[in-house]
């Protein structure tokens, strides 16, 4: 079926000036941009998005990376869009994605991991209401 999901580049990728890579993976792998802005996250904006992690040990430090610098925010439409955005962007921790995915190519660590995705249709759902409102989404 034809899906919608919520990518983040992080960061560590907007800072390597790898967008442009990362969003052509997405566009050769039959995946098309319907919405994207590039935005500097807050403690706050960051910490709702991740509300899910709060009481993970990692959870400061994903915030404090997250508003390091600006990220690119977009909502990616395709068949099976959320599975084939997760297969590209490979393992979460970038040490054991497999080779040729986005976090083995670009990603330094567990934290500096190049990209988001979301993982499941509720959290896509959730996700991308949480950037976007629904007049921002270009049906193509
Ligand atoms: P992401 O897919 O954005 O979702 C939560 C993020 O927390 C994850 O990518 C990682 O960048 C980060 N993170 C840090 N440590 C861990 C961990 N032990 N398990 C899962 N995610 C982690």
């Amino acid at each position: 079926a034809v899906e919608r999901t919520l990518s983040i580049v992080k960061p560590d990728a907007v800072a390597k000036n790898v967008i442009g890579e990362i969003v052509t993976r997405f566009e050769k792998a039959g995946l098309q941009v319907v919405a994207a802005k590039m935005i500097k996250l807050d403690d706050e904006k960051a910490g709702g998005f991740y509300a899910e992690h709060k009481e993970r040990p990692f959870f400061k430090d994903l915030v404090s990376f997250m508003t390091s610098g600006p990220v690119v925010v977009q909502v990616l439409e395709g068949e099976n869009a959320i599975a084939k955005n997760r297969e590209l962007m490979g393992a979460t921790n970038p040490k054991e994605a497999a080779a040729g995915t986005i976090r083995a190519d670009f990603a330094e660590s567990i934290d500096a991991n190049a990209v988001h995705g979301s993982d499941s249709a509720a959290s896509a759902e959730r996700e991308i209401a949480y950037f976007f409102a629904a007049d921002e989404i270009c049906a193509r």
